[in-house]
């Protein structure tokens, strides 16, 4: 048991890099707004399915092929399959699909990594994501990048060909359409409908969209236009096309004219790579109501360039560099997801895409940036308040200027003389791309979404430290906090109750939002400085608060009702608590839920908790995700990430990941491709820094007062629990000293030393922060033994990925030297050991600390308290390369240690093993 615990997760992290395992059925090809949304069907491990709209309801005629030495692949679409398709196969030479040796999935990219004979090539769908250039982020526009080399080093005859059809322009077939060619800069194929309908979509697809195909010039590059079988029968017979067009314009499915490339690389006996651009633009992209009328807005990139010609050719010269940028966000991203965990990290990588697809920006009145948001996946609707607040996180984390962009469409429509109620809407209008206002909204979502506009409009300004739209609309933003109270928001009634599709009285989770809405409207008011209005909004908070805490917590949990003590939920809206660190909800109700939730996830179907008791086997992936961010307990947190990545790789339901499914058997309801799976992004936001002092400090909440009586009677038994476990790692931390065995985790950056050091330097982000409780575990550790089949086991789900990590901000647990005056130094020697709940165990164990528990123990004991420990015992051998406080350091990583291998015994427990592929 003693055994180096960090070389066996090493050898189990090596294990997972070389098994890619994250394969779900349905992977974004280009997901770059609502329209331009393309899955593929991957469950047969095969290229040759053809892609598909978000829906799954209508296909994109997308062909893929590549020759080698006149053998014929096929590595996108399934055209070689249709009998109809004439082509000579040359004796001895054979067709097939090229084959996929693994797909990898990044925020931004799906990459196809894939042989065809003695050829290996990858094919990098990249859909960007722009946190630091709206113009850029603006583009309809995706790359394809192909990179191609001979695997043997022996030089082959290679060409790949690329066609479009007008398949991605109507969801119905018989309808006419036209298309050219320029050749000059780029080549670029652009087709449209012959008679388009501006601003309307029909099946969700757009009836004004141009669809583009281009790529750069160059020896061996052809191109053609014309119809389906003629082009590919002729590629696939010659390697290369005549560049010609077709001039017959016709009916989509009328001998379907495609758009086609062929690159010829000759003679290959290395590597070389080309790129593709795939685009679907419209101009305008949004028509939206203001107080003076209605304006067809243009996307944003059409303030840098004057036509999407221009444009396309600017986006497909910078493609080393969007690939560069790209590559550099995904580490970023994945680096902090992988804090959390590999599975976590997978989902963040799903989800983002399809998150930031949901959205188009466009030029707003005054040439200002306004981004309009579609309820893909569940409505037509535009800038739908519920789904906004779901992904809201990514926004967050990517860019949380953008938020402002986002808000602000709703913002001003509501505070023009057009919007006459005294709540929020719930959208900008039922038909995307029509941002027509909700004129006639009616009450019955008003708390939900009233609080929902009040919470994200604070956090755009805590978060960016921007009071723009504070000051401007601050009127607004006033009468919505009235309407809180005068609707009296604490006991959700009277035709305001309805969240989530659920129409009850009395609903905790909607009745916590109204309070933090208020609370919000405080912060508001302090910051632009009006004091009265600040403590009018602060106290009616408070007050409700602590109304809300006796009626909604009862049988050791809150209640999805007031009242009803068999009824639960995920109290996701706690999330909002957390991320503006108003700390309106103690801890100790905090600590009941996490433990109640770690119960509940013990009797969880495969897919997951329902959301609420009352929705019957209904998921919500969104919820999850946020609840997941409000728990301190890791192997709950853990359990619903899990469930959730469950979901995406749910092969018997093709779906492009949808946000609301059955717990039991993983049906889809709704929410595919729905930007509400940003709610992904709600753990990594809460490190977020504020920009704004706001009522409880730039921290948030600080200074933690613990001293509820639940804590202090956990303490005294857990105390000596402690106790015992510090104890066993002196023992431990001296039988390692005398193995006298090389220390791995002494070296480099992830020394405790460095470790404890480093929360002293930071600063404006004192140890007193809230959200430090819940930071993720800097090792998790699990052991594992017998990850036999070479898929990711349990264990490598904690695989130390940088532990430390190096990103200042996320660790401020005090150092035993140099903190002076840590107001945590005065808690209890050691965090509370509270035992775990042996009635759901199926193993008889000792009893287990929690894993809630493991985060806080950096924090607490003081140098007093481990001179006092040595003192009693022997001196322990100070060792050469680290300071005086590295025993002690060290002595508590053993305790650390010793804490985690009883936890990962519990959590071996918990969990199966993630479905396979092979
Ligand atoms: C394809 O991707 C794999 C994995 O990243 C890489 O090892 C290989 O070199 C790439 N092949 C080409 C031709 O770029
Ligand atoms: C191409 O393949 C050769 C071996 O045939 C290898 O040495 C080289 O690194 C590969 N290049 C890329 C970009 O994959
Ligand atoms: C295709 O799917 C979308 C989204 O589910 C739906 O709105 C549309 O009605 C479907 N169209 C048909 C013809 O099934
Ligand atoms: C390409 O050009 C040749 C020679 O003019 C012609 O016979 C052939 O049909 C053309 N192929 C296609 C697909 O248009
Ligand atoms: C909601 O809760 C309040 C306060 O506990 C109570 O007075 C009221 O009767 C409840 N409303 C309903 C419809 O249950």
């Amino acid at each position: 048991m003693q055994l180096p615990v960090l070389s066996l997760l090493i050898l189990a992290f090596t294990s997972v890099i070389s098994a890619q395992s994250f394969l779900p059925p349905a992977l974004p090809l280009i997901t770059r707004s609502p329209y331009l949304n393309a899955w593929s069907d991957i469950r047969a491990l095969k290229p040759n399915n053809w892609p598909n709209f978000w829906t799954s309801n209508h296909t994109l005629g997308w062909s893929g092929f590549i020759r080698v030495d006149g053998d014929l692949y096929e590595w996108l679409g399934a055209a070689m399959s249709n009998p109809t398709l004439k082509f000579t196969l040359a004796d001895g030479k054979k067709k097939d699909s090229a084959t996929v040796n693994d797909v990898i999935i990044t925020p931004t990219r799906t990459i196809y990594i894939m042989t065809a004979g003695a050829v290996q090539f990858n094919v990098t769908f990249l859909s960007p994501i722009e946190p630091d250039d709206v113009v850029l982020q603006s583009f309809p526009f995706g790359y394809v990048f192909v990179d191609v080399n001979s695997s043997d080093g022996a030089a082959h005859q290679v060409q790949v060909y690329s066609d479009l059809s007008g398949e991605w322009l109507a969801f119905a077939n018989n309808v006419p359409i036209q298309w050219e060619t320029s050749t000059s800069p780029v080549i670029a194929h652009s087709a449209k409908m012959s008679s388009q309908n501006k601003l309307q979509e029909n099946s969700n697809m757009a009836q004004d969209a141009t669809l583009y195909h281009a790529t750069n010039p160059g020896d061996g590059v052809t191109w053609q236009t014309g119809g389906h079988y003629g082009l590919r029968g002729w590629f696939l017979d010659h390697g290369s096309l005549n560049n010609t067009q077709d001039t017959t314009f016709r009916n989509i499915e009328d001998n379907f004219p495609v758009f086609a490339f062929s690159h010829d690389l000759g003679s290959l006996t290395g590597a070389k790579s080309f790129v593709y651009a795939i685009g679907l633009a419209r101009n305008p992209v949004i028509r939206q109501a203001s107080g003076s009328g209605s304006f067809d807005l243009p996307p944003y990139w059409s303030t840098k360039y004057k036509s999407v010609d221009e444009g396309l050719q600017a986006f497909l010269a910078d493609a080393d560099n969007a690939k560069a940028r790209a590559i550099k966000l995904d580490g970023k991203i994945q680096t902090d997801a992988q804090k959390i965990s590999p599975p976590y990290s997978d989902v963040v990588s799903l989800a983002t895409r399809q998150t930031l697809a949901g959205v188009e920006t466009v030029v707003g009145p005054s040439n200002s940036i306004f981004m309009f948001l579609k309820d893909v996946g569940s409505s037509t609707r535009v800038n739908p308040v519920e789904t906004l607040y779901a992904a809201f996180p990514t926004f967050l984390y990517i860019n949380p200027t953008w938020c402002q962009y986002l808000l602000e469409p709703l913002l001003q429509y509501q505070s023009s003389s057009r919007y006459t109620k005294s709540y929020a809407a719930p959208d900008l209008g039922p038909s995307y791309p029509a941002a027509d206002g909700e004129p006639d909204a009616n009450a019955l979502r008003s708390i939900d979404d009233t609080s929902a506009m009040l919470i994200m409009t604070w956090a755009h300004a805590r978060f960016t430290g921007q009071q723009g739209l504070l000051n401007t609309y601050y009127s607004t933003l006033q009468k919505w906090a009235e309407n809180l109270i005068s609707s009296n928001a604490l006991s959700p009634s009277g035709g305001a109750q309805s969240a989530d599709g659920l129409d009850m009285n009395n609903m905790t989770n909607l009745a916590i939002k109204g309070i933090i809405g208020v609370r919000s409207m405080a912060e508001i008011s302090h910051t632009l400085g009006k004091g009265d209005d600040a403590s009018k909004y602060q106290n009616q908070a408070s007050s409700w608060v602590e109304s809300w805490k006796t009626q909604a917590f009862s049988g050791g949990h809150l209640t999805a009702t007031y009242g009803a003590s068999n009824s639960w939920a995920l109290m996701y809206n706690l999330y909002a608590d957390k991320l503006l660190g108003m700390k309106l909800v103690s801890d100790d109700i905090y600590d009941a839920q996490d433990k109640f939730y770690a119960g509940q996830v013990l009797s969880s179907s495969k897919f997951g908790l329902p959301y609420d008791s009352n929705a019957v086997n209904s998921v919500k992936s969104h919820w999850t995700m946020l609840t997941a961010a409000t728990t301190k307990d890791t192997g709950a947190r853990d359990f619903f990430i899990k469930t959730v990545r469950d979901k995406a790789l749910d092969s018997d339901n093709f779906a492009a990941f949808p946000t609301s499914y059955n717990s039991q058997d993983g049906k889809s309801i709704s929410g595919r491709a729905s930007p509400a799976q940003g709610a992904v992004y709600g753990l990594l936001t809460l490190n977020l820094e504020s920009k704004l002092a706001g009522l409880s400090g730039n921290s948030g909440g600080s200074s933690g007062s613990k001293s509820n009586t639940g804590a202090i009677a956990g303490g005294v038994v857990g105390g000596l629990a402690a106790l015992a476990l510090l104890a066993l790692g002196i023992l431990f931390y001296r039988r390692r000293k005398s193995d006298n065995q090389p220390r791995d985790y002494e070296e480099g950056k992830g020394t405790l030393a460095t470790f404890f050091s480093r929360g002293g330097n930071r600063s404006g982000h004192g140890s007193g922060n809230a959200l430090d409780d819940y930071h993720p575990e800097p090792i998790t550790m699990p052991l594992a033994t017998g990850h036999s089949s070479g898929f990711q086991s349990q264990s490598s789900y904690y695989s130390p990925v940088d532990p430390y990590g190096g990103q200042p901000g996320r660790m401020s647990y005090s150092t035993s030297a140099g903190s002076t005056s840590n107001s945590g130094a005065q808690m209890l020697p050691l965090a509370p050991l509270r035992m775990h709940n042996a009635d759901n165990m199926d193993y008889q164990a000792p009893p287990l600390p929690r894993k809630g528990d493991l985060a806080r123990i950096h924090g607490t004991p003081s140098t007093e308290d481990i001179a006092r420990h040595n003192a009693n015992s022997d001196t322990l051998p100070t060792s050469p390369s680290v300071g005086a406080s590295s025993d002690a350091s060290q002595l508590r990583f053993e305790v650390e240690n010793l804490r985690r291998e009883m936890e990962e015994m519990r959590s071996r427990t918990m969990y199966e093993p993630p479905p396979q592929y092979t």
